[in-house]
């Protein structure tokens, strides 16, 4: 059987399969294929490992009809039609833990680096224009003992919050199903989104993006956050309106903000592009040796399971078994 990558990762992943007996295609390319060579690349394939930055639509779900399994090198798999997969009986699969601790460390690297204009300071000193240590010389925000809001109590959520403990921070956070039960034992309080908004210091986003999530901080939803609260972003950049955010930035709305992802990636607003109070980072949030290693095991794993007839370990859609069709 035969199984596409549809980008290099980790070789871990071709090891697996390889040593399963599939045949294994790699993309030799290290840059994300366009819609027409993802759909000829895939179409003679079996099982596809994907990007989060490949489009698994109804289209490609409908032109290639012949792979069972696509196991998406990402735990957000907002780049994925699951209906429609399901309704063609084809697996979907992400790599979920395997890059939890890895995110919330980037979220607490760009949060710190935001209060403390790091980058900024970075910046100073490598442009010659450090002239020896100044009593007013930017001042930021101190994060010990302060509130963190954390807008979605997943997995990561969760380890962004158990992380605050060792900073004395009150925790808030919002979910869309019931009080979290790894965060009442962390001493996270739920709260409704306004609340959260209004008594946050920091707040970091960690939830899925979906047609309720798309631009859920938006003009209204910054104004009413404290004119020093510190936002970080590591979940999918069209949570947040980022021209509204830019706005939001450049008025003192807000203090300063940390992005990972972006509305519209690789494009970033430009006028953020412009400003000292945000934190920019290229989508790193699980780029980890020890994170990548796991998520090629994991994806790699997951096409196995599928192309022996099993659900695989970490599947989206586990329903696409009542549509499955037989293997060529
Ligand atoms: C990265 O953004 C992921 O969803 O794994
Ligand atoms: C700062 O460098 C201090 O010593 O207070």
């Amino acid at each position: 059987m035969r199984v596409v990558i549809t980008r290099r990762i980790h070789e871990r992943a071709e090891e697996i399969l390889r040593d399963a007996g599939m045949d294994v295609f790699v993309n030799p390319h290290d840059h994300t294929m366009t819609p027409e060579q993802l759909a000829a690349a895939v179409q003679d394939a079996d099982g596809v490992i994907c990007m989060l930055s490949d489009r698994i639509s109804k289209e490609l779900l409908e032109t290639a009809v012949r792979p069972r399994v696509f196991a998406n090198y990402a735990a957000g798999f907002d780049n994925m039609d699951v209906l429609h997969a399901t309704k063609y009986g084809v697996a979907l699969c992400n790599t979920p833990d395997v890059l939890t601790g890895a995110t919330s460390e980037i979220a607490w690297a760009l949060l710190f680096a935001a209060a403390r204009f790091v980058c900024v300071g970075d910046r100073m000193v490598r442009a010659g224009e450090f002239q020896g240590w100044g009593p007013l010389l930017l001042l930021g925000h101190e994060v010990c003992g302060r509130t963190l809001g954390i807008i979605g109590a997943g997995r990561i959520g969760c380890a962004m919050a158990r992380r605050a403990r060792g900073f004395d921070m009150r925790v808030l956070y919002t979910n869309r199903v019931d009080e979290n039960s790894e965060m009442r034992e962390i001493g996270g309080c739920r709260v409704n989104l306004d609340e959260l908004l209004r008594e946050s210091d920091f707040i970091s986003i960690h939830a899925p993006l979906t047609a309720d999530t798309y631009h859920m901080i938006g003009a209204e939803q910054l104004a009413m956050m404290k004119p020093t609260c510190v936002l970080i972003n590591t979940g999918r950049g069209p949570i947040i309106d980022e021209k509204a955010l830019a706005k939001a930035l450049r008025d003192g709305v807000i203090a300063a903000a940390g992005l990972d992802v972006y509305e519209r990636e690789p494009v970033v607003e430009p006028e953020l592009l412009t400003l000292d109070n945000v934190v920019l980072l290229p989508h790193i949030g699980s780029a980890t040796f020890d994170a990548r290693e796991s998520m090629a095991e994991v994806a790699a794993l997951n096409v196995l399971d599928s192309l022996t007839g099993r659900v695989p370990r970490t599947c989206i859609n586990p329903e696409y078994i009542r549509h499955a069709r037989p293997h060529h």
